[in-house]
């Protein structure tokens, strides 16, 4: 067997790991023999792992179709295809529709606005159906708009599974939709900038939940909607910002954007990253701390999002490969899964944790 050392700009699916690969902290990222897969390789990068050996010239084999990670079996589905093209077609549509709200003589239509979000929602099967092929898409350079297209997706589902009353769901959605408004009066090397942001920089793009709201408030709507601009970075417990507001104070629907609106960052690739995997991000907000957020909308949203992926098959930090069985309560990034005729409760077991759904 002859090895070749290739650097992570190299990896792609389908080449196989040859030795086990650790992290900085000598914890085992991957094992030798693994195959890599999109997955795998967002993971490495994860781990700052720069180069690594891979045997060479293995013939392709029928095994490695199967293997094909979770996201490119969802990116290559016909669905997923029809579903990008009329994304984008409705983001670009959308732009202008927004850039005429910030001027103030104009009024808002809402019925064109949320035409596009339910256009798209059509052609999904179902509400998790919508995350994955968000998960999908590739990085976009109108980051905002796709973001704030993204969230009033992510709304209309999440409000569907609170059973919310028709014109309220569609509230929630126009909320999602405008949530971050206000970006648009900050200049646009600001919005965009893919460097570190500095100090000064925060306190301006904090603003865009006042310029949001100051944008929204005169025009007819709903209060809720600015509301929702004023207050989706607030948290429960008070850290969150313009006014470090608390638990009740904080407009419901403002509490939901803002959880939608972090899952959507997280699971979003940039530049400067790759998007993280539904459990990475629900290990995130587990460590963050949910008191930040709502009891009762962090708990049925994290709850959704991992009953969906129950009986799916996953890949484990240590390489190994498994079903999720049931789910923990407690720790919901951390369900049991099935490995062969075992059980592993990866809430007991600290170093694993899901790395990819398969
Ligand atoms: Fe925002
Ligand atoms: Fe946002």
């Amino acid at each position: 067997m002859s090895k070749q050392r290739i650097s992570i700009r190299q990896a792609r699916p389908g080449l196989i790991v040859a030795d086990d690969i650790y992290n900085a902290s000598n914890q085992l990222v991957i094992s030798k023999g693994v195959v890599l897969t999109d997955r795998i390789i967002t993971r490495l990068k994860f781990n700052s792992i720069t180069e690594f050996n891979i045997i060479l010239e293995r013939k392709e084999t029928p095994k490695l179709a199967q293997d094909m990670s979770y996201s490119q079996k969802v990116r290559e589905s016909a669905e997923f295809k029809e579903f990008q093209s009329a994304f984008t077609e409705k983001v670009t549509a959308f732009k202008g529709e927004l850039n005429k709200l910030t001027d103030k003589n104009e009024s808002i239509n809402i019925n064109e606005l949320l035409e596009h979000t339910t256009d798209l929602l059509q052609k999904t099967r179902n509400g998790i159906h919508v995350f994955d092929m968000l998960h999908c898409m590739r990085e976009y350079d109108d980051i905002t708009y796709v973001h704030c297209m993204n969230v009033s997706l992510l709304s209309n589902v999440f409000g569907q599974w609170m059973k919310l009353p028709e014109k309220e769901l569609e509230l929630l959605t126009l909320a999602g939709l405008l949530h971050d408004i206000g970006k648009l009066s900050l200049p646009n090397e600001l919005v965009n900038k893919q460097e570190k942001l500095t100090p000064s920089d925060y306190v301006t793009i904090k603003t865009h939940t006042i310029q949001g709201y100051n944008i929204l408030r005169n025009k007819g709507l709903d209060p809720r909607i600015a509301d929702a601009a004023l207050m989706h970075h607030e948290r429960c417990d008070g850290s969150g910002y313009p006014y470090r507001l608390k638990g009740d104070k904080i407009e419901p629907f403002a509490k939901i954007i803002g959880i939608l609106d972090v899952y959507d960052a997280m699971t979003s690739a940039r530049v400067y990253r790759p998007a993280l995997s539904p459990f990475e991000a629900i290990s995130v907000f587990e460590s963050e701390g949910l008191q930040k957020y709502d009891p009762a909308y962090i708990l049925l949203f994290l709850e959704k999002i991992v009953q969906a992926y129950v009986g799916n098959r996953v890949r484990l930090s240590n390489g190994a490969e498994g079903e999720i069985r049931l789910i923990n309560q407690h720790a919901l990034s951390k369900p049991i899964i099935q490995l062969g005729s075992s059980f592993i409760d990866l809430s007991k077991e600290r170093e694993l944790s899901v790395a990819a759904i398969l």
